[in-house]
């Protein structure tokens, strides 16, 4: 039995399949509508999610399986004091895969270790998102046709963002990928990802404060909101929150086939007056969560069209 929980528990050529099956969904819906007949996917949801959920249950629901779950823990037996690992025992005798999001970093780790069905992370923490990487990967792979030789400039809340933490880490693994870190001082990259990913294999990245310096050299500019529930004390994020704001002006110095990505929800760090610039990709990303997450569910239940 296979669980997804961190980025590197696939292979680069996993990986690969995935984003291919999910084109080949793309193209072809209905072979697909009704391979998981009779499955059942849990989404134990113990932080918000707009997209995440709602995009796991349309997956399901349109390779005709069903779901069920919660999308807030004081709605569940967690408010009663339940554990992560007594919650999942139990889900495991009524669906056939779990996604979970929970606050804790290591939560869905630790829901592996008790589960008797295949496990997603849907977020945990501050800490990894690897189905958001999918789906960021697969943008990536329908917006420039490969996902190698490209500069990427992650611009925001690089030490919470979980987002960034799990593309750089599966990013990593492509051929000649240059890193731009824009963030202020108080919110770079986390030590141990410097540490064990990018400088454990030689990458190329910089770490930068300016959004305008950097913006004329990049393929891709992954814009994150900063993360206020992460935070310790209001007036540190009240103070950081905006720091980038990516308005037309500041595109204008972006190459005309640059891609902007944000895995949203957005706050503020894009005017409203971006979304309709061709280089705006956040909302086809956003409908392109759907289709890798069916080919992940697919994976993991081992169900061929
Ligand atoms: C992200 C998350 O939950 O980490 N959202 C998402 O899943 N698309 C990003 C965020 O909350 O800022």
């Amino acid at each position: 039995m296979r669980h997804l929980i961190d980025i590197i528990d696939l292979s680069v050529e996993e990986i690969n399949e995935l984003i291919t099956t999910a084109e080949d969904i793309i193209a072809n819906p209905t072979k697909y509508a009704e391979v998981c007949h009779g499955k059942k996917l849990a989404t134990l949801f113990f932080e918000p999610s707009t997209r995440t959920r709602l995009s796991f249950e349309a997956a399901m629901l349109d390779l005709g399986g069903r779901t069920l779950g919660f999308s807030d823990a004081s709605t569940s037996s967690a408010a009663k004091g339940e554990t992560v690992g007594d919650t999942v025992q139990v889900v495991s005798g009524y669906a056939d895969i779990i996604a979970m999001r929970h606050p804790k970093e290591g939560a869905p780790y630790a829901a592996t270790q008790v589960s008797s069905i295949p496990v997603i992370n849907a977020g945990d923490g501050g800490h990894n998102h690897p189905t958001q990487t999918l789906t960021d990967l697969l943008t990536i792979h329908r917006e420039f046709g490969h996902l190698d030789n490209l500069t990427i400039g992650f611009c925001g809340d690089l030490k919470f963002g979980r987002t960034v933490h799990s593309l750089v880490t599966a990013l990593c693994r492509y051929e000649n990928i240059k890193f731009i870190f824009i963030s202020p001082p108080e919110l770079k990259i986390p030590d141990y990802l410097k540490e064990n990913v990018l400088d454990a294999q030689g990458k190329d990245y910089v770490e930068v404060e300016s959004m305008e310096d950097a913006m004329p050299q990049l393929d891709i500019l992954y814009m994150t909101r900063v993360q206020k529930e992460r935070f310790f004390n209001e007036a540190d994020y009240l103070r950081l929150r905006d720091t980038y704001i990516l308005d037309p002006e500041k595109l204008s110095t972006a190459k005309p086939e640059m891609r902007v990505l944000h895995p949203l929800p957005r706050v503020n760090e894009i005017t409203v007056d971006v979304d309709k610039d061709p280089r705006a990709c956040y909302f086809r990303q956003a409908a392109n969560g759907k289709f890798v997450r069916m080919a992940l569910i697919m994976k993991l239940l081992e169900v061929h069209a």
